[in-house]
């Protein structure tokens, strides 16, 4: 049995913004092992969220994990200003990387933070195969549950086949699954062999987050005990 690690990643999306630190902090308090940070430029996806400054201004009030998932047309012109801020993780997608990914791996990577791909529910997951067998690889793959842009949408079990052909080829990379991720589907999710998951609304929205993390938690990791 090869174990990876579990990471339990409230997506900072369903939090008050106006209270992001506080957030932060009762999220961690209860168990969160990474925080989800979802940057949105109103172009890749239609919706506009949060970019550097937020990230440096909650980096002086944490020490968590920062997991950048970044859903913007042009990820390279982020690069050098999310590794300045304290970005943990920088994830792009393999949408818009398809051309300059070797360069962008490289420059996540000298700019201090841990490079991720991410793909859309369209894509198949073919495409992010050279990214982590590439001679600088990508150190996780985000499948995306949902379409990605907004929280609270409806959880895709049919992204479970790339979830599980990604496991099956690599014992030990960390797959992370975003997007209607809670009580209801963390087990498929796990038994396909996720190790990262993002939960946003059904964290935030419970009135026991804790519960929700801890559950979260004990699903992959028991999946992973009977595989
Ligand atoms: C959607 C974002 C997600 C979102 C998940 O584009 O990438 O991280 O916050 O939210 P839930 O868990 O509510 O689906
Ligand atoms: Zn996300």
């Amino acid at each position: 049995m090869v174990v990876v690690s579990t990471k339990i990643a409230p997506s900072m999306l369903s939090s008050d913004f106006a209270n992001l630190a506080a957030e932060a902090k009762r999220m961690v308090d209860l168990g969160a092992d990474w925080l989800h940070m979802d940057i949105m430029d109103g172009h890749f996806v239609p919706n506009l969220t949060i970019g550097a400054p937020v990230i440096e201004s909650l980096r002086k009030h944490t020490n968590a994990y920062l997991d950048c998932h970044l859903m913007v047309t042009n990820p390279m012109d982020y690069v050098e200003q999310m590794g300045k801020a304290g970005a943990s993780g920088f994830t792009f997608h393999v949408e818009v990387a398809k051309e300059n990914w070797q360069e962008l791996v490289r420059k996540v990577k000298s700019a201090g933070m841990r490079p991720g791909v991410a793909l859309k529910p369209g894509t198949p997951v073919e495409e992010v195969y050279p990214l982590v067998e590439g001679e600088t690889p990508v150190e996780m793959v985000l499948v995306m549950t949902v379409e990605p842009g907004f929280g609270g949408q409806k959880f895709m079990p049919s992204m479970m086949d790339k979830v599980r052909a990604l496991r099956q080829k690599y014992p030990t990379l960390d797959i992370e699954v975003d997007g209607g991720l809670g009580p209801s589907t963390i087990e498929a999710a796990a038994a396909a062999g996720a190790n990262c998951i993002v939960a946003g609304s059904s964290v935030f929205g419970a009135p026991e987050p804790g519960e929700v993390i801890s559950l979260l938690r004990t699903s992959v990791e028991k999946a992973q005990a009977t595989t």
